[in-house]
């Protein structure tokens, strides 16, 4: 079954071809960083227009690319919830456009579902169940995967996602958005022992709570500019990452050792942090856990995961009519 699966959910316009969920005939990601960059945030009214300007050219490509005419595909899929809501509701009504053009069901979405679909598609025996820590700009959850559609939380931030951090403390690092990347990049000159850095305390031991530690980073920062010191950006930077990871990390892991769980996977934009893939793979391997991680380019923001899923949901019956509306917040 070959999906054409949309996603345009907050700053790249993403269309690719999926066959049978795990194989990726074709994908397409137009970002839109760098005109976001030049207001240090995404934009969501320029986030909009830049959807609608760009998304049939972007599916035109798709398409070319997998060699295929849009009647070709046997079902339209595409994100719906969570999001930009303009944004959003530029991927579904372009999405309904097609599946009535052709014909053909309209599967809706979840980001986040989507997310977590990127491991099977770089990993063909991957299988539910197993445990997921999802970590992106938007969130930062601890996931029961009990089968391909069914999800159940048992760990969240209770303030800041871990991608938001990354980007709010590269910004007061003089990095440019968004910056997990960057701190990425300055953590692998630096010192990570340099600068102390507060790990918080949660009631529920698998929750998250990020503000802290950036607002520290942020402080060390405006504190030094006062006093005329220098900061070592880079012993910041690796310090930073190396706390960050160390609470995704050991939270992830207990979380796994608690509920009994030998499979264990990552998604997420900032699962293509250098620091935590490396973390991760080690306590993974410390506790005998078998651990999947997408590649890079599946990290981020794609409609490839987003066809993935759709295939899974349309074997579940969760096919949507031409109501379907966006929405900005949804749980899993
Ligand atoms: O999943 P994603 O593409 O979009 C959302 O659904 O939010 O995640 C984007 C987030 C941004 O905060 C970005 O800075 C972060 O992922 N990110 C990274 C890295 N690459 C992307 N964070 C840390 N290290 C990286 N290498
Ligand atoms: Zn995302």
């Amino acid at each position: 079954m070959k999906i054409l699966a949309i996603e345009s959910s907050c700053d790249e316009t993403a269309c690719a071809v999926v066959k049978d969920g795990r194989n990726i005939v074709s994908s397409i990601v137009a970002t839109q960083i760098d005109e976001h960059k030049l207001y240090g945030g995404v934009v969501p009214e320029i986030a909009s227009r830049r959807h609608c300007e760009n998304i049939a050219g972007v599916c035109d490509e798709a398409l070319l690319q997998a060699g295929l005419r849009l009647s070709d595909c046997d079902a339209v899929a595409v994100t719906y919830a969570p999001g930009l809501i303009g944004a959003l509701l530029v991927g579904v009504n372009f999405a309904k456009s097609l599946a009535l053009a052709i014909n053909k069901p309209l599967i809706p979405v979840h980001h986040i579902k989507g997310h977590i679909a990127a491991n099977y598609i770089a990993h063909s025996e991957l299988e539910p169940p197993y445990l997921c820590l999802v970590a992106s700009g938007g969130h930062s959850h601890i996931i029961k995967v009990n089968d391909y559609t069914k999800f159940e939380t048992i760990g969240k931030t209770l303030d800041d996602a871990a991608g938001e951090a990354f980007d709010k403390a590269a910004r007061s690092m003089g990095f440019p958005y968004p910056g997990g990347i960057h701190v990425d990049k300055a953590a692998k000159l630096g010192d990570s022992k340099r600068y102390k850095l507060p790990i918080p305390k949660t009631e529920n031991p698998y929750d998250f709570s990020f503000s802290g530690l950036k607002t520290a980073v942020i402080n060390l920062v405006h504190n030094a500019e006062q006093k005329g010191e220098d900061i070592n950006v880079n012993d910041l930077a690796a310090s930073f990452q190396h706390t960050a990871c160390d609470i995704l990390t050991s939270k992830f892991i207990r979380a796994a050792l608690d509920n009994g769980y030998k499979t264990i996977t990552l998604a997420g934009g900032v699962a293509a942090n250098s620091g935590l893939r490396e973390t991760l793979t080690k306590q993974a391997d410390l506790h005998g856990m078998k651990l999947y991680i997408p590649p890079i380019s599946l990290c981020g923001d794609n409609a490839a995961m987003i066809g993935s899923q759709g295939y899974y949901e349309y074997l579940a019956g969760n096919i949507a009519d031409s109501s379907l509306n966006a929405v900005a917040s949804l749980k899993l």
